[in-house]
């Protein structure tokens, strides 16, 4: 089978391949959290002041399945601090150079941030937020009315961005993977992305929620509604969330 992209791809990232990375050239570490757009800040419950999601895992595991209509039921502000916390949570030992998160990522690198796309959440004007993992909360985006809509469209007209309470967009940013691993990075962009959506997954069920992952999307339309040059910072996944 010959697929030319995807062969110059797997190729090009080989370990033999690569040149040196920006770390070894001695280049500046990139910062480990970016704030992609000022906004009003929201504050969310603390991950420790509340006790939510004590499902076992192999409950959470068997019963999980891909949910794409969902109750009207909105989730509450510590349902929604708590997936937040599962899939991008910000560990006490971190540090000003690396983070430790509830998630695994290649070389700690954890190169995304989480954008939100509310529709249903108590407490929450619908619209655009970015979670601020460095302080565990809410920065409030300005966004079209119809924001949801062109959401939407941008995947495809997928109705689980209309049925979800909120929908999880995680956008990478290249260089904080590249500054280590070069090409290379990219590949772990992918695998790290697979690690956040899982958890995802498994603490919404934990909750009596679900999710679906959304990889069908049009990059371009995504990328230009979220105001990401496509390049440097792109949309890498997302998954829509909400109650059975
Ligand atoms: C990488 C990836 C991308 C996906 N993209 C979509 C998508 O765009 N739309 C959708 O409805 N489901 C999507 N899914 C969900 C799969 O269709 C679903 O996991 C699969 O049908 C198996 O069903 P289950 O999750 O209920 O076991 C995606 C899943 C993965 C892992």
């Amino acid at each position: 089978m010959s697929q030319p992209i995807a062969d110059a791809f797997l190729e090009g990232t080989k370990y033999q391949n690569l040149g040196p990375s920006d770390q070894q050239r001695g280049v500046e570490q990139p910062p480990v959290h970016s704030v992609l757009r000022s906004g009003q800040r929201v504050a969310l419950p603390r991950p420790n002041s509340f006790d939510l999601g004590d499902m076992t895992i192999r409950k959470a595991i068997e019963i999980r399945r891909s949910l794409r209509t969902f109750a009207d039921t909105p989730l509450n502000l510590e349902e929604l601090s708590y997936l937040l916390w599962c899939t991008q949570g910000v560990k006490p030992e971190s540090t000003e150079k690396f983070t430790l998160r509830t998630v695994p990522s290649a070389g700690a690198r954890h190169a995304f941030e989480t954008v939100l796309l509310i529709n249903r959440v108590d407490g929450l004007k619908p619209g655009l937020y970015q979670f601020d993992a460095a302080v565990h909360g809410l920065i409030q985006w300005d966004s079209p009315a119809d924001v949801t809509q062109q959401v939407m469209a941008a995947c495809l007209d997928q109705q689980t961005i209309v049925h979800s309470a909120v929908t999880f967009i995680w956008v990478a940013e290249r260089e904080r993977m590249a500054w280590r691993y070069g090409e290379r990075g990219v590949r772990y962009l992918f695998l790290d992305a697979g690690h956040v959506c899982q958890n995802l997954h498994l603490a919404a069920e934990s909750i009596a929620a679900g999710a679906c992952a959304i990889g069908a999307y049009n990059d371009d339309v995504l990328n230009s509604l979220l105001a990401l040059d496509g390049t440097d910072r792109w949309v890498v996944y997302l998954a829509g969330v909400g109650k059975r």
